[in-house]
């Protein structure tokens, strides 16, 4: 074991280079422009994976290419090893709005423990971590004690869309014991932390069609709806004063916090204050009865990622636009089934819209929450990996990001998943000034070292 970790602390300069190189490449999922950058994205992994000695290929999809990678597996195989996978992305958020960057989100840039570009944290440094871990592995000639492979995929920010066809087609190839993921957080460098609950999500759009085109609105304004005046009301309808959605039966099915994930929460570090400081808010906002981290890691919202009507260049033009639409997703809660809530949604939104307008909604992706127990062996083996690899006592955490292919992962692989994340509160994940912190990435490589030893001990 020494000799992998001797390997990884000789190497730490190469690797923040090679990670550098990686994060040069803009795979952005969301931008048609960016389809070649996510295949040579691909491609520079599946080849990178290849120099660290794992077997490395890209397999074709609908959408963009899923790089498998697995450890070359031993000849004497009469005893049976157990198969772990790993999941990452190699796909990145918009970099938008480009002026809020201090240096170009693909020229990755170091500052004291800081690497700053597109994707440091979510989610190439993260993935990258364990894929150093391995290769030092199979380069210093520990043998592993388990089978690994490795699924990387391009699609993660806009929705997994073709991987669970994926799973479902290799399904004997994926067969595992479970799965480790590095893409969520930790509190901060000295509470590494499993997470054991991700919230679910819904995404569409609305749009609320007005008159046949922008009109004068000194001649018209005041006889005709403005569409972007009927969205706003429509939208200002589905919360309430207390911080709940207001849309009927919402929390129907939501599950609720048990007393002790109540108090649990109580003893994470992470104050109000430093978050409001954090966050660059006047005060924070949040449902009633649910303290600032429950609200975003436990509880459903609903919240509008873009609204654009009208003229937005320089100077006033007088119009009434002929249509506004808003870009949505509702955070879920484990309970909350993804086509009901949008079938509540819409059902709610046309029958509240105003008979002046017609109102479009146009359907995105989803996916359910996950919530898996923190207290079998495989959790309990990650905790010590974790202690070992941070020189910490790790917390449990609920999360309120979505990762949505975990659910498959159990349901077509019957895996659970550990989620093992990395990533600080600052590092401003689909935010500027997207960083990574070295401390984490080199801890990271630590964890990914202990972990396959402590999660093929046996105990299973
Ligand atoms: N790494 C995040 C998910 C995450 C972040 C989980 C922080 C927990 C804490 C992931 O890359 C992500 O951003 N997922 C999207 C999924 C969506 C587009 C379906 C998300 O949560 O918005
Ligand atoms: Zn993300």
């Amino acid at each position: 074991m020494q000799p992998v970790l001797d390997y990884l602390k000789r190497n730490q300069a190469r690797f923040v280079a090679e990670l550098c190189d990686y994060l040069r490449l803009p795979g952005v999922s969301a931008q048609e422009k960016h389809k070649p950058d996510l295949h040579a994205s691909a491609q520079w992994l599946a080849n990178h994976c290849r120099q660290a000695g794992l077997v490395a290929t890209l397999r074709k999809t609908e959408g963009n290419p899923i790089v498998i990678a697995r450890t070359p597996r031993r000849r004497d195989s009469r005893r049976r090893q157990p198969h772990f996978l790993v999941y990452g992305h190699y796909d990145v958020q918009p970099p938008d709005p480009l002026e809020l960057w201090q240096s170009p989100p693909f020229e990755p840039r170091i500052d004291g423990r800081s690497l700053f570009a597109r994707g440091a944290t979510d989610n190439k440094g993260q993935h990258f971590a364990h894929l150093k871990a391995v290769e030092a592995y199979l380069k210093s000639g520990v043998p592993l004690p388990c089978d690994l492979t490795f699924v990387i995929e391009g699609e993660e920010e806009v929705g997994s869309r073709h991987l669970a066809k994926f799973l479902k087609a290799n399904r004997a190839e994926l067969q595992c014991d479970a799965v480790v993921v590095s893409d969520t957080g930790m509190p901060d460098k000295d509470h590494p932390a499993l997470t054991y609950a991700l919230r679910g999500i819904i995404a569409f759009e609305v749009t609320i069609h007005g008159p046949a085109r922008d009109l004068h609105s000194g001649i018209f304004g005041g006889a005709v709806e403005n569409p972007a005046m009927a969205l706003s009301q429509l939208l200002a309808r589905m919360r309430d004063g207390k911080g709940r959605v207001a849309i009927p039966h919402f929390y129907d099915d939501v599950r609720p916090l048990t007393a002790y994930e109540r108090r649990e929460f109580k003893r994470l570090p992470v104050a109000g204050r430093d978050l409001r400081r954090l966050l660059g808010v006047k005060r924070l906002w949040g449902e009633q009865g649910f303290s600032a981290m429950e609200q975003r890691s436990a509880r459903p919202t609903f919240e509008i990622n873009g609204l654009t009507s009208g003229y937005q260049g320089e100077g006033s033009k007088t119009i009434v636009p002929a249509w506004a639409r808003a870009k949505i997703t509702c955070r879920l809660a484990p309970g909350q089934r993804p086509e009901r809530i949008r079938k509540i949604v819409r059902d709610y939104m046309k029958k509240i819209c105003p008979p002046t307008v017609r109102l479009e909604m146009e359907a995105g992706h989803g996916a359910e929450a996950y919530l898996m127990p923190p207290t079998g062996p495989h959790a309990r083996a990650a905790l010590a990996a974790l202690r070992m690899a941070f020189h910490r006592e790790p917390v449990l955490l609920r999360e309120g990001g979505s990762i949505p292919i975990v659910n498959e992962f159990k349901k077509v692989l019957g895996a659970e998943t550990l989620l093992l994340g990395l990533g600080l509160p600052d590092d401003n994940a689909h935010s500027p000034n997207e960083k990574f912190d070295l401390d984490n990435f080199e801890n990271g490589q630590r964890l990914g070292a202990f972990l396959w030893q402590e999660l093929s001990r046996g105990e299973f």
